[in-house]
């Protein structure tokens, strides 16, 4: 399982970050930038609803 997440759709809401540091950190610019592209396997499950729970729905999976 990949993710990526789109910068002109991020907004900055965190919540990818809350649910899934492993993979999701707030940039410096106040942005989510993917930590690991290729995720954990253990973290997918939380990955997946990072993707589910995004407002902007910025996140996908590829
Ligand atoms: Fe951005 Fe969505 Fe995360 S708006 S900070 S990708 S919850």
């Amino acid at each position: 399982m990949k993710v990526t997440v789109d910068e002109d759709r991020c907004r900055g809401h965190g919540i990818c970050c809350a649910l899934c540091p492993e993979v999701f950190d707030l940039g410096e610019d106040g942005y989510s930038e993917v930590l690991t592209p290729e995720v954990p396997p253990g973290s997918e499950e939380m990955a997946r609803a990072a993707i589910a729970q995004c407002p902007e729905r910025a996140i996908s999976e590829t």
